[in-house]
């Protein structure tokens, strides 16, 4: 059942105004009013018990795994969380064998792994970039790409400029896991937006990345790795959390990894505030009926409304329902366009010539008319 986005926006009365529209959707959502109690509770956490507060920290954390692995239909223990995704995917890179290997990627991918990827091809690590486009073919040509020196493949499951689904996914795990090529799924624009496309996940090979920070509502710093059962790697880049069990043994020449997939893939001392807001957010989503189900309904009407008011632009966003949450167009002058929404107090953003356009759950369509007549006065001005 959609949601009854009028009602909901009471809930959210510390981010929403009248005089500004919020259609930053896909890059950060506004949080509910029960956020704040997450921090005050992290804070009297803090002030009570000293450093006993890591038990209470750790249950808090012991949440947001439980929600990413409800997501995910897999066990709580699999899912490893960090302050971001960069974080997660260089821990996972630094597992890797890349010595005369080669990582298969997009030329799609997030700024945290394009650039990372970008960097570790100056550092002399092979890399093959994969067109999107078609993205009907994508993982058709991502396999084709791969050989028996391919070290990982790496791939977002919605894309960030322009909100397509990439489909087929379960075949693309399928080949991966055949030919035990390690797969990472940048699923960040999937998590709290689309219903899992992933099916059952296998015990090896697949790691799914996302976090909290847009259609979660958690705020920074929730971000999540699936880690598979039957996982080996030996990240590099690797915290003491990694290993809590074999702290106060014999230090030997090896470092070891703690029992669970998530632990390999730990870090250190972090903020745990993040977490504590994260379950309130779960917890209101849960009260709210807001299941991913439901967000997914209202988002589609949402951007579907958003689509039928561009019809003079170059809509790289599909009409059908293999688009993610967010409405992207091309267009030459997209950053002046966006500055001059803003001065009107309409939210949306650009990514070089692209525009997008994210609505939330508390979205209204009278907001969203709003900021598509302001849109098409600005296109039609100049
Ligand atoms: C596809 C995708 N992955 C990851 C991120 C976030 O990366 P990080 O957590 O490293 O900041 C974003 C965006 O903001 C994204 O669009």
């Amino acid at each position: 059942m959609a949601l009854n986005r009028e009602k909901l926006r009471a809930h959210y009365s510390d981010f929403l105004r009248s005089d500004r529209i919020l259609l930053t959707g896909h890059s950060h959502q506004a949080w509910p009013n029960v956020a704040r109690l997450g921090l005050e509770k992290a804070y009297r956490d803090a002030a009570n018990h000293v450093d006993d507060k890591w038990q209470r920290a750790t249950e808090k954390a012991d949440c947001v795994r439980a929600a990413v692995a409800d997501y995910l239909n897999t066990a709580s223990d699999e899912i490893a969380l960090a302050q971001n995704s960069h974080e997660l995917a260089v821990r996972f890179l630094s597992g890797l064998d890349l010595a005369g290997r080669t990582l298969v990627t997009t030329d799609g991918e997030f700024h945290s792994l394009r650039r990372q990827l970008i960097r570790l091809e100056e550092a002399g690590v092979n890399v093959k970039w994969v067109q999107t486009t078609p993205i009907s073919t994508l993982v058709e040509r991502l396999a084709d790409a791969c050989n028996d020196k391919t070290a990982a493949l790496m791939v977002s499951t919605v894309l960030f400029k322009t909100a397509e689904m990439v489909t087929d996914l379960p075949q693309l795990m399928d080949y991966a896991v055949g030919k035990g090529i390690p797969l990472l799924l940048d699923a960040y624009h999937a998590y709290a937006a689309v219903p899992n496309q992933l099916g059952t996940l296998p015990s090896d090979n697949i790691f799914v990345t996302g976090g909290g920070y847009k259609y979660a509502q958690w705020g920074e710093a929730c971000c999540w790795m699936r880690v598979p059962a039957e996982c080996q790697l030996r990240p590099i880049y690797t915290g003491w959390f990694s290993d809590f069990a074999g702290l106060d043994g014999a230090q030997g020449t090896q470092v070891g990894y703690g029992s669970t997939p998530a632990d390999r893939f730990a870090g250190s001392t972090y903020d745990p505030a993040s977490h504590y807001r994260a379950v309130e957010v779960i917890d209101f989503f849960k009260q709210q009926g807001m299941t991913t189900v439901a967000l997914r309904e209202t988002s589609l009407q949402q951007t579907e409304l958003i689509m039928k008011q561009l019809p003079n632009c170059e809509v790289l966003t599909p009409i059908d329902s293999s688009r993610g949450g967010f409405v992207s167009i091309r267009h030459p002058r997209a950053s002046n366009l966006i500055q001059s929404l803003r001065d009107l107090g309409i939210f949306a953003d650009s990514r070089a010539d692209i525009i997008r356009f994210g609505p939330a759950p508390y979205t209204t369509d009278d907001e969203i008319i709003e900021a598509m007549t302001s849109f098409n006065r600005l296109l039609r001005t100049g």
